[in-house]
């Protein structure tokens, strides 16, 4: 179980990346966690093989228009292998002050977006360009269509969507070619299936976000029981955490992008693509992760 050469990993467009990322929202809008902490924890992920960094225009301080892009660059600089890591960003979606977000899915704020971001990253090309949120007010084709030109005029390499339901995504990829989808699904939360169904069939790489539901699963009130599962991870010698992030990965096929603020949890979830279990014990996971 857990062998290090086990992991395959799984492609995004004509990239190639390991088969959990780490997403960067907590680095900007946790105040507890500080900048030196959020650069050890994707160096400690990146060691871990890590190769997908999810981050997005939204996701900064009120101070800072692009602090969490702007981390990324950073932690990147520092690193000689740098170039093996797809850098995932998002358009759309503005932080306005401390408890207001905007959504703008037109053209021109597309465009601003991918420029700010394009600086802030210090790249000329962004890896993977996503809009984060459709705009209720704009036509889907409307705003993927602002991807696709930014992507036929090289400033984004691949364009995918965000937080889309089955005709939001049916409707974009009559657009233009999707490279992924990134939305909401979790062991305890899998009401997006359909979605990640249709991405299986497509080709579409699909991020799963929040793939804990935003907190660590063994501890607190709330978490799911899971008593089988728990069982398992204490026999084998793995935390919860990485077991559930194994089952999304080798069970579902998606590619969990997982918001770890310390060096130690982006380490263990990183490890959860390498997990090997008996078909039996995936078995007993398939049962009770499916009853929740
Ligand atoms: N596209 C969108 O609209 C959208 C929306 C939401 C999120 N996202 C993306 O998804 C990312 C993750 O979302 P999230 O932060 O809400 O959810 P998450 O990954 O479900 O939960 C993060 C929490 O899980 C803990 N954790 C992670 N790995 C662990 C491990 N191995 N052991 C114990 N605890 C562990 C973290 O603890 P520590 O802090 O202690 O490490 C943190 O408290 C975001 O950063 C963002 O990139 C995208």
């Amino acid at each position: 179980m857990g062998r290090p050469d086990s992991a395959r990993p799984r492609s995004i467009g004509d990239r190639v990346v390991w088969p959990i990322g780490l997403g960067g929202a907590r680095w900007s809008l946790d105040p507890d966690v500080d900048e030196a902490r959020a650069v050890r924890t994707i160096h400690a992920a990146l060691d871990a093989g890590v190769t997908l960094l999810d981050t997005a225009r939204a996701y900064t301080t009120v101070d800072h228009h692009a602090h969490n892009e702007t981390l990324i660059a950073r932690a990147l600089a520092e690193r000689s292998d740098a170039d093996r890591v797809l850098v995932v960003t998002k358009g759309g979606h503005v932080r306005i002050d401390a408890t207001t977000w905007g959504v703008d899915g037109t053209p021109t704020a597309l465009r601003r977006d991918c420029e700010a971001s394009l600086r802030a990253l210090g790249v000329e090309a962004i890896d993977l360009y996503l809009l984060h949120h459709p705009d209720p007010t704009v036509p889907v084709e409307e705003s993927v269509g602002a991807l696709h030109d930014l992507q036929v005029e090289g400033l984004v390499t691949m364009i995918g969507v965000s937080n889309v339901d089955l005709e939001q995504l049916a409707r974009a990829r009559r657009v233009a070619p999707l490279a992924a989808v990134e939305n909401q699904f979790s062991p305890v939360d899998q009401h997006d299936r359909p979605v990640v169904d249709v991405c299986r069939e497509a080709g579409i790489a699909y991020l799963a976000y929040s793939p804990l539901s935003g907190r660590d699963p063994a501890v607190g009130s709330g978490a799911p029981s899971l008593p089988r599962s728990r069982a398992l991870a204490r026999e084998a010698g793995l935390s919860v955490p990485r077991l559930l992030l194994a089952w999304m990965v080798h069970r579902r096929g998606v590619i969990p992008v997982v918001g770890s603020t310390r060096p130690e949890s982006a380490a263990d979830s990183a490890a959860a693509a390498s997990v090997v279990l008996t078909d039996d014990e995936w078995s007993v996971l398939d049962e009770e992760i499916a009853d929740l």
